[in-house]
């Protein structure tokens, strides 16, 4: 059997006693004839592969490169060196594929993100980028541990939706029909009825409403998958492409939202903490290097893993959007004509002002509610005030909103009436209001983005850094 070996991570946790054992990985780095680390991706820490002078042939150690691959067979014993307890003493080294140390595009030296973003097929070779994607596993991983073990169904809503579940139109179309001569209908419009499904069709911007359908049977679910948006924003935040966690609970009302929200982002903040600590620690540091290009009073006061543990630790703000704007309009940044985007009660709260709520004002995550009606989608729950609606978004630190939900409008004339208001085709989602006519339950849920929450616990800037192939507008490589 080829791949009889035994993985980096497992050996450097075993005591060293001139076991013989096979690795296989990539070469970071080959120095003075003799050591190399290697790293096959299973964590962040390279194996010291000692081969003694003498051992290899000279073809053979021009071979060893950054980059190559190699089969490595040797005894695990203690290390010598520093930062390492066990290093593998060769007995044989295999090239299974060479690396033109030339054109190889990943020197042994620091890359700038701008530049690993470009070559995005070959930055899971770095460490920084391995420690991003073990995280981000962890977290889907940690996602269904947490609905599993509370007995949520994780349900696999569609791809492709006739509905536009946000209602703010930025879609993806999905079409067969040929651009240079679609079939029309006699007005000039494209006819819809000759394409595919027979019908216009995009791709989904939620799982939401389809996620309430499954609520109104099983009480809890949750969907995560790709979810998609032709926004034009070009922002550090924004994906045309990004994953959703959208659970969706029957017998929930804003409140129990909130509680399971913040349960749920801190479980699993503290599933990473448990189990990807040489990661964070990695990343932690990295950030610290960064900032140190930065003037004192742009760095943050916390280090990575300080800031993930005062989350854990302390209770998330819940303040209403009425308190949030009389925040912000007492604010020394308002009086001092600070913000860009006016401040007013009936704004949708722009980017700057969430980001002073959470990073200079309460400095922790907040989660805001009670939102104007008139801002919010349409299936959001019309407080009794008339003018308000049971929403919440949940504000983090360096990140802005990272969740946003609400407890749903049950009741079928409100809800009819909103969707008319707002101009949902009514008659197209008789589908959907057949929950509020059949067995109608008080219900909530909310969409946590996948990769602002990566964000957040690796500490990274660029929301292109945290997804293996970022879509943004005029990108789409690899
Ligand atoms: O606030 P949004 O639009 O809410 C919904 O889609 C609801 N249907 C969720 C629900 O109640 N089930 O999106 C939810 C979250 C945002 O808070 C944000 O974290 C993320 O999705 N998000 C994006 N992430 C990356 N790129 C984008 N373009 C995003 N748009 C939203
Ligand atoms: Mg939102």
């Amino acid at each position: 059997m080829f791949n009889k070996r035994t993985k980096i991570k497992a050996l450097l946790a075993t005591e060293p006693a001139n076991q013989e054992v096979t690795v296989m990985g990539w070469v970071r780095t080959f120095r003075n004839n003799q050591f190399i680390a290697l790293n096959d991706g299973s964590c962040n820490q390279n194996l010291q592969v000692v081969a003694a002078l003498g051992l290899l042939g000279d073809e053979t150690l021009k071979r060893i490169t950054t980059g190559a691959s190699l089969k490595v067979v040797g005894e695990l014993v203690p290390s010598l060196g520093k930062g390492q307890k066990v290093e593998l003493k060769a007995k044989s080294v295999e090239i299974l594929g060479d690396s033109d140390a030339e054109k190889y595009p990943l020197q042994p030296k620091k890359h700038s993100l701008e530049y690993l973003r470009e070559i995005a097929h070959l930055r899971f070779r770095t460490s920084t980028f391995g420690a991003v994607f073990r995280i981000r596993h962890s977290l889907a991983f940690a996602i269904h541990k947490f609905y599993n073990d509370k007995g949520f169904v994780y349900l696999h809503t569609p791809i492709i939706t006739a509905s536009d579940a946000e209602g703010a139109g930025e879609m993806f179309r999905v079409t067969t029909l040929p651009f240079d001569n679609p079939p029309r209908n006699e007005d000039g419009s494209i006819n819809f009825k000759e394409d595919f499904f027979g019908k216009s069709t995009n791709l989904t911007v939620s799982g939401q409403l389809e996620g309430e359908l499954a609520a109104m049977a099983f009480s809890d679910i949750y969907t995560f998958g790709p979810t998609f948006r032709a926004e034009n924003s070009n922002t550090t935040r924004h994906l045309a492409e990004f994953w959703m966690i959208e659970p969706e609970m029957a017998f929930y009302d804003i409140e129990d939202n909130m509680n399971l929200a913040e349960e749920f982002i801190k479980y699993i903040i503290q599933y990473v903490m448990d189990n990807n600590r040489e990661d964070l620690e990695f990343l932690a540091q990295r950030l610290v290097e960064e900032e140190k290009q930065l003037a004192q009073d742009k760095r943050s006061e916390l280090g990575l893993i300080e800031k993930l543990e005062f989350v854990l630790n302390n209770a998330f703000e819940r303040i209403t959007y009425t308190e949030a704007i009389d925040i912000l309009l007492n604010s020394a940044a308002y009086k001092k004509k600070k913000f860009q985007y006016e401040v007013k009660w009936g704004i949708d709260l722009q980017s700057e002002h969430e980001r002073y709520l959470v990073e200079k004002h309460f400095k922790k995550p907040v989660i805001v509610t009670g939102y104007p009606a008139a801002i919010k989608a349409f299936y959001m729950r019309m407080n009794e005030d008339g003018n308000t609606v049971a929403a919440m978004d949940i504000l983090a630190p360096g990140i802005g909103e990272i969740v946003g939900g609400s407890q749903r409008e049950e009741r079928l004339e409100k809800l009819t009436g909103r969707m008319e208001q707002m101009h949902v085709p009514v008659e197209e989602m008789q589908w959907y209001l057949d929950t509020r006519r059949f067995g109608s339950v008080p219900h909530s849920g909310f969409g946590l983005g996948f990769e602002r929450m990566v964000l957040f616990v690796t500490g990274m800037t660029n929301i292109r850094d945290v997804i293996p192939f970022a879509r943004t507008p005029r990108n789409c490589e690899f």
